[in-house]
């Protein structure tokens, strides 16, 4: 097993990295000082239900947890205000008190509704993640937990930083290859805004990182991990820092709301956004490379790197205004000046932004 921390005092939290990791729960739990008096409410989709709930709840069951269990339909659509009501329902319904905690079981979705469910209840309770996809090296970390508003993405939201990121490779196994793809977006992220090196080792393992070799994999999201965690550690409310996490966000997010939140998956958006991100970056002085690179990178992973001419700008720029990175009429955005180095830039103009989503439409054409 690997393992790291997210160091932020008293609340410094372990991240473990490791195969057989669901069977050892009860344990691990038990060692974070999780209470077996007060019952726990595993949080988890239909598709990782299937799976991984009942080898999790036994686990936790074997080593005196009472779990109750609550079901979201897969989906984006999950991070909704209704659903996060269900959640809480379901708290209430399970007799969870101030002390009991909610495990979170899957990916980015779950990570987000049931922590933001953990965040309110009772104004705040514990809150254990449980990652499945490989995107959750990112989501699971960090403490950003929200549910979606149809305008705005992650718009309703709190931080509220997990106990124990308990993350079992082989949980991976079972990923469909677009969420592998999707998942590997993050983890050029974390390559593209801190570590040239990182960028270059995804590129040459890229067939290994879509095979899903344990070995590869796990150092791929140690890596992704640590990237992270050092981030939070030095600024977890983002005043400054941490928003270079948000790399090919603002546009990301703004696909994923027009878009209904259906039709691309996280990771596809956000790829599409850091090659937006790549070109503002190259048009504000950065070197032609940090494009080139950038989309070699996603490219080696199966990632798309245009944007379907049937997005309409008008609509994607009218996102981008509900995005939390917007504000006094002018766009803040993450871009690139070297490999592996960000900047985040203020006051760039809409229009530019704005030929730069058209400009995404020729992704091709573009040098
Ligand atoms: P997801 O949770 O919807 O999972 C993707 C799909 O994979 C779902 O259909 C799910 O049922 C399925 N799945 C999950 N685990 C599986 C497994 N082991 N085997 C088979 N299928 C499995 O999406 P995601 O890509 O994990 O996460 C995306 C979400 O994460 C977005 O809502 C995004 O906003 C959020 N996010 C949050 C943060 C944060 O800091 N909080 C950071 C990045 C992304
Ligand atoms: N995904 C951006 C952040 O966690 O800050």
């Amino acid at each position: 097993m690997r393992e790291l921390t997210v160091n932020l005092g008293d609340r410094s939290y372990p991240i473990c990295i490791g195969q057989g990791l669901i069977r050892r729960a009860g344990e691990l739990f038990a060692e974070k000082a999780i209470s077996r008096k007060s019952p726990l409410l595993i949080v988890t989709d239909e598709n990782v239900a299937d799976r991984w709930l009942e080898p999790l709840a036994a686990a936790l069951e074997a080593s005196g947890y009472a779990a109750a269990r609550f079901i979201v339909p897969a989906g984006e659509k999950s991070k909704s205000l209704d659903m996060f009501q269900n959640v809480i329902t379901a708290c209430l319904e399970a007799g969870l008190d101030r002390k009991s905690a909610i495990v979170a079981l899957g990916g980015g979705v779950v990570g987000d509704l049931a922590g933001y469910a953990a965040a309110s209840y009772m104004r705040g309770i514990r809150f254990v993640q449980v990652p499945t996809t490989i995107l959750a090296h990112d989501s699971s970390v960090g403490g950003k937990v929200a549910v979606n508003h149809p305008l705005a993405k992650n718009i309703i939201g709190a931080f509220h930083q997990p106990e124990l990121v308990l993350y079992d490779l082989d949980t991976l196994l079972t990923l469909p290859p677009r969420e592998v793809s999707s998942g590997l977006a993050e983890v050029v992220k974390h390559g593209l805004i801190r570590d040239a090196g990182f960028v270059e080792w995804i590129v040459g393992h890229a067939g290994q990182l879509l095979a899903l070799e344990p070995d590869v994999l796990g150092h791929a999201l140690y890596k992704g991990c640590s990237v992270k965690a050092e981030v939070v550690s030095r600024d977890e409310r983002e005043n400054g820092l941490r928003a270079i996490l948000n790399l090919g966000h603002t546009i990301g997010h703004a696909l994923e709301a027009v878009a209904g939140y259906d039709e691309l998956r996280h990771g596809e958006a956000i790829s599409i956004g850091m090659i937006g991100s790549a070109m503002l970056g190259v048009e504000l002085g950065a070197p032609l490379e940090v494009y080139e690179t950038t989309k070699r990178a996603l490219e080696s992973v199966g990632l798309p790197v245009a944007l379907p001419e049937h997005y309409d700008t008008d609509a994607v720029m009218e996102a981008m205004m509900h995005d939390k990175k917007f504000g006094e009429g002018r766009m803040t955005f993450i871009v690139p000046t070297a490999v592996g180095t960000v900047e985040i830039r203020n006051g760039i103009e809409a229009g530019m932004v704005r030929a730069i989503v058209e400009r995404l439409k020729r992704e091709e054409r573009w040098t």
